[in-house]
């Protein structure tokens, strides 16, 4: 079945049947007010963080699934047919919506009852507050009278809380209707910010007003759920609308809801603007804040709030474009890929449809990846995590695997974790030039000075002391796939991944150091070179490299392995830690080609395991073929495709690349939203193969982002200038490609008549030949490149 397509230019996805296999949704937000919505106006509203900061709710898991959301309930006072604006919960063709999510917004329209309706959803930039601007245009050939009713329903403070502790908390639930300021409040007198102990009472209220208003005088409102939905009812027919029966009265209790009705007369071919508002204030300005209500659903306010949003996304897409000879290449890189790679950054990988935002808070190592998309366009932001995540560092290089806020985090023993900090931390420097940041001060979680420089030599000190018998990194809790938890048993196992991403980490530091001149890195150098000869001596299986050594010694992710014989990471991670041996690297991933490819797209590992291992942990207790369990994991798939690039593979790298864009395969398959990234789409070891799961919450969209325009397209930053090394398929013929760097934007088209993967013959600056191909800094706001493709260069390889 079609459920929809890109627009003309890509950015924004049509769905034209409402009616998809899981919800799809969007996020708008200015990062501090966030808001999922649906294609059915499901979706959670929060403020700052979905656990302690929940506005409304959104239930986990029960039918109808996707509910309660964002309302908006038409009746016919005439006839009395009630609809909404959106098919869920109570419109009754489905054909009659048609929902665009766009970069930042999302608009649904419908015609339901010769009545057509459009309705505009999305947060200022500059306000905590979410808009639903509504137009509705009466096509019905008559004049008709209209009520309708804008409806949440909310959780106010702490999600969990609301979630296990309604009885007692709903207690605290306060709600009022404002006539002056047409605005209906609603707060909790009690709040629990603690995340480890969620029985503590605290002694604190919530800190916000929630407030749902309207630009339109409000006649009627309502303020419990049992009063508006009616006992056994649910969202599909609320009485007070069936019955036409609103209390207008607050409430002291219970499950706060805000209903809030407007009447209007509408003409034949006539329009009505009719705004609906949800957001919050501050207690502790909200004297002085709730006079902006009525200001902030006015029209003019809107329209200008919503040309920000707008351009806010240009700018920060604008940073990166290209143009392949594949349409679906460039809708995806130009629009979709950034977009969520931005959103997952700023969400902190906490909230979706899947992530119910109370579990955890920011991980340190996703975050840490994170900041490698976001560093392009706004480095200021990457800067800003990077000190946060310094924040939750000890000074032996320990960190919080994850973290709510400053000192509050679990101690996990991950070995990985320490080593993607100086990951986020080259990154941006080679991006902006701004090594003052390595002088930034900022504490250790024990300690209340600290450069970040130190903080990177503590990552590497880190990695000494966490060496095991083959002197490879210590498993402990994990690597960075959680699920091989146990591996590490009594003698804490060992990471031959691990020992691959602490080579590829310290590479990255001793070309930093070199750059700078620094002196006194030999320890460094030494560290990484004894891991690498360990990880030849030790790892090598035969046609592969072992994934990790368990208790005792034993094998994990041999060809002698009943099961999990190989894993993708430390076959590409051989390509990206450069390791010496290139034989041994092109063997590993033909390997990775023959026994992990498929279908869906290459597999984290296979077999998958079929038998619980409680010495390797919770991979072996997943269905097989799901998650990390032998799913083809997308977030791994990008660090493939650089391996492939590395090893001047285009064409396969271009194969991996494609098989994994969400819009491939048949949505009933599929079923996640076709204009993300999933984590992972189920492989063929599962009876369900090709269905994704967990969209948009991945690294998937940093790495992919990254990969693609570093290592396909070939256009990464280095220290000093802007190298140019495209790693192809043969059949392109061109690709053109333009990169902010610097303060300059470099317009850089790539000719390959020779049809050739790699390999440049020559490099033009505004047609002056350069020598090598690092594309230097400069002055220059345009800097107009061509690149002829064929044999003669040796492009760097790193
Ligand atoms: C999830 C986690 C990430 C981890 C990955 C593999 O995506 O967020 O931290 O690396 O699973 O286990």
């Amino acid at each position: 079945m079609n459920y929809g397509h890109f627009s003309e230019d890509g950015k924004e996805y049509i769905i034209t049947n409402v009616k998809t296999p899981t919800p799809w949704i969007n996020y708008i937000y200015n990062g501090e007010y966030f808001s999922t919505v649906s294609n059915n106006a499901g979706g959670i509203s929060y403020i700052k963080s979905p656990l302690h900061g929940r506005i409304t709710r959104y239930r986990i898991n029960d039918v109808p699934s996707d509910r309660p959301g964002k309302y908006i309930y038409v009746k016919d006072e005439e006839t009395g047919k009630i609809w909404t604006l959106s098919w869920q919960p109570a419109g009754y063709d489905p054909k009659a919506y048609k929902v665009i999510h766009g970069l930042g917004y999302t608009v649904i329209e419908s015609f339901v009852e010769g009545i057509h309706a459009r309705v505009t959803y999305f947060v200022p930039m500059n306000y905590n507050h979410e808009v639903w601007n509504v137009v509705l245009t009466n096509k019905s050939g008559k004049k008709r009278r209209l009520s309708v009713t804008g409806y949440v329903e909310f959780a106010l403070g702490h999600g969990l809380i609301d979630l296990i502790n309604q009885c007692d908390d709903q207690h605290f639930n306060r709600a009022y209707f404002d006539k002056d300021l047409n605005a209906l409040f609603a707060t909790k007198t009690y709040w629990v910010t603690e995340t480890n102990g969620t029985q503590q009472q605290e002694n604190k209220e919530w800190n916000q007003w929630a407030f749902f208003t309207s630009n339109l005088p409000i006649n009627r409102y309502e303020t419990l759920r049992e009063r508006f939905l009616g006992f056994y009812n649910n969202e599909e027919k609320p009485i007070a609308i069936t019955d036409d029966k609103f209390s207008n009265s607050g409430t002291d209790y219970g499950n706060v809801v805000g209903a809030i009705n407007i009447r209007l007369e509408l003409d034949s071919d006539k329009s009505e603007n009719v705004v609906f508002s949800l957001g919050v204030l501050p207690k502790e300005r909200f004297d002085e804040k709730k006079n902006d209500i009525p200001k902030i659903v006015q029209p003019g306010y809107i329209e200008r709030s919503f040309k920000e949003i707008e351009n806010y996304w240009t700018e920060f897409l604008g940073h990166t474009r290209v143009e392949t000879p594949d349409k679906n290449v460039n809708i995806f890189m130009n629009n979709w890929v950034p977009y969520q790679a931005k959103v997952a950054f700023d969400v902190g990988r906490v909230a979706s449809y899947y992530y119910w935002g109370i579990s955890r808070g920011y991980g340190f190592r996703d975050t840490s990846q994170d900041v490698i998309a976001v560093t392009i366009a706004h480095p200021e932001k990457a800067k800003e995590r990077i000190l946060l995540l310094s924040r939750q560092m000890f000074s032996d290089g320990r960190v919080y695997h994850h973290f709510y806020d400053d000192g509050k985090g679990e101690l996990t023993r991950h070995c990985d974790d320490p080593g993607w900090y100086i990951l986020a931390v080259t990154e941006y420097i080679k991006e902006t030039g701004d090594y003052s940041i390595l002088k930034e001060k900022v504490s250790f979680v024990d300690k209340n000075d600290g450069t970040v420089l130190e903080h990177l030599l503590a990552v590497v000190n880190f990695m000494k002391n966490n060496l095991g018998r083959h002197n490879l990194p210590v498993f402990g809790r994990g690597d960075w796939n959680d699920t091989l938890d146990y591996i590490g048993g009594d003698d804490g196992g060992e990471s031959v991944w691990g020992a691959m991403f602490y080579v590829a980490m310290l590479n990255k530091l001793i070309e930093l150091f070199q750059f700078l001149k620094v002196e006194n890195i030999a320890d460094i150098i030494k560290l990484r070179d004894e891991i690498r000869r360990n990880i030849n001596q030790f790892c090598w299986d035969g046609d592969w490299f072992i994934r990790a050594f368990g208790n005792g010694g034993m094998v994990i992710g041999s060809n002698k392995s009943k099961e999990g014989k190989i894993f993708v990471n430390t076959q590409s991670w051989a390509a990206i830690s450069n390791l010496p041996d290139k034989s041994k690297i092109r063997q590993a991933l033909d390997s990775v080609k023959k026994h992990l490819d498929s279908e869906y797209g290459p597999k984290i590992c296979a077999p998958a395991f079929k038998e619980i291992d409680p010495n390797i942990g919770l991979v072996t207790r997943c269905v097989p073929g799901k998650k990390e369990n032998g799913a083809v994991f997308c977030h791994p798939v990008t660090w493939l495709i650089q391996a492939e690039c590395i090893m001047r593979n285009g064409d396969r790298a271009y194969d991996y690349f494609r098989k994994l864009l969400p819009n491939r395969v048949d949505p009933d398959i599929y079923q996640a939203e076709p204009y993300v990234y999933s984590q992972y789409i189920t492989s063929d070891e599962h009876s369900s193969p090709g269905k994704a799961s967990h969209s948009w919450q991945t690294g998937t969209a940093a790495w992919m982002y990254r990969v693609f325009y570093d290592y396909i397209a070939g256009v990464r930053p280095d220290y000093d200038g802007l190298i140019v090394d495209p790693v192809i398929p043969a059949s392109w013929n061109y690709i053109r490609v333009e990169r902010i760097f610097r303060g300059a934007k470099y317009i850089i088209e790539i000719e390959n008549p020779d049809n050739v993967q790699s390999g440049i013959s020559y490099i033009m600056i505004d047609e002056k030949e350069i020598e090598g191909n690092k594309l230097p800094l400069t002055d220059k706001k345009i800097c107009r490149v061509k690149v002829l493709m064929g044999k003669t260069i040796e492009t760097a390889n790193k």
